[in-house]
């Protein structure tokens, strides 16, 4: 046994009587293998260190969910649950679409409600298939989805969701569910009824920034982002320019704030001309993607993900990812949901440009 394996067996001897009294050596974190990083050395030795990938790419195809909703219509009673949804689950993970944020493909029956109920979790929603007849009632405010609206539940609004039609409706939620469950703040209420007394005129829906009737609450703000208006603005800004990374690009914001419509999530509407082909980024933040339409690839470190209207893409946080629309005739359309709003409240967001 030479001097290295003895100092090697006293650090181990120290290591075990420690952790008796509940401490660790911080020399031990170096070699533990759920560190939650990627460790290099540059060429002068120096330790440089960044954050691993949480979860993989992965595409949900819409042919797939279209179905997999009849189904759910078909066996699921409504007394069984109220939430026709399908989670998409990252298959590089336990839970969550990525590691901070769960989507999923919510359906709901002609006729049917889906009962009052708050919770401290944020959510939205992008209406698919719907209409002024399904919509989306928000501290006593009913706030129609037509295809395309996002429409915004913040986190311990009460709300419910209705379909007057004749026509199954469904739209994609988006929540920062494994976010609220990884800091254990994660607080439910049901109302107890069905549904909760209105208190605005059904005209007030159509303004874009609505605050509940009678709340001075400063965190009130826009509920609904109209499609139409989000269209015209995302027109106007490719008129104006196209980012090398992002096509047309445009937020949604809080007209308060001027911040992201959520606190913890971000929108922002992407219109990518017949043939882009965007650069290399890469962001510490992730994100999902929902396809208005067109179709196109998005490579992500080695992965292709081919994508057509209505599919949903992940993309985890701090993976290379370049965009191209693979029409050389038609503009493809998405909108992207990124829980970058957190990340900047720490200082922590990061991003990254290469030539090509
Ligand atoms: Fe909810």
């Amino acid at each position: 046994m030479d001097a290295g394996d003895k100092a090697n067996d006293k650090v181990a001897a120290l290591d075990k009587q420690i952790a008796r009294y509940h401490l660790r050596g911080q020399w031990q974190s170096a070699r533990d293998p759920l560190r939650p990083q990627r460790i290099q050395r540059d060429n002068q030795n120096r330790v440089l260190m960044e954050p691993s990938t949480s979860g993989v790419p992965h595409c949900w195809k819409w042919n797939d969910i279209s179905e997999f909703m009849r189904l759910a219509l078909e066996h699921l009673d409504q007394s069984f649950t109220a939430r026709r949804a399908l989670i998409m689950t990252n298959p590089g993970l336990q839970r969550g679409t990525t590691h901070t944020l769960a989507a999923a493909y919510q359906v709901v029956a002609p006729g049917e409600i889906a009962w009052a109920h708050r919770h401290s979790i944020n959510a939205l929603r992008i209406g698919i298939e719907g209409s002024a007849d399904v919509f989306t009632v928000v501290d006593g405010v009913a706030v129609p989805m037509e295809p395309y609206d996002v429409v915004l539940t913040p986190g311990w609004r009460w709300h419910e969701h209705h379909n007057k039609t004749d026509k199954p409706a469904c739209w994609l939620d988006c929540l920062d569910v494994p976010f609220t469950l990884a800091l254990n703040q994660s607080f439910y209420e049901d109302l107890g009824d069905a549904t909760q007394e209105r208190v605005a005129d059904e005209d007030v829906l159509s303004e874009m920034m609505l605050r509940p009737v009678g709340s001075t609450d400063p965190a009130s703000k826009a509920i609904r982002y109209p499609w139409k208006k989000t269209w015209e603005g995302l027109q106007r800004v490719a008129r104006e320019g196209v980012s090398p990374h992002d096509g047309a690009a445009l937020d949604l914001v809080d007209p308060i704030t001027r911040g992201s419509v959520l606190p913890t999530i971000n929108v922002s509407a992407h219109l990518l001309p017949p043939g882009y082909r965007g650069k290399p980024v890469r962001r510490s933040a992730s994100s999902i993607s929902f396809v208005i339409q067109g179709e196109g690839t998005t490579v992500v470190d080695d992965a292709e993900i081919s994508w057509q209207r209505h599919d949903t893409l992940v993309i985890p946080n701090w993976t290379w990812q370049r965009i191209i629309n693979r029409s050389s005739s038609e503009p493809a359309v998405l909108f992207t949901l990124s829980d970058a709003p957190i990340l900047h409240k720490f200082g922590l967001f990061r991003q990254q440009t290469a030539p090509d």
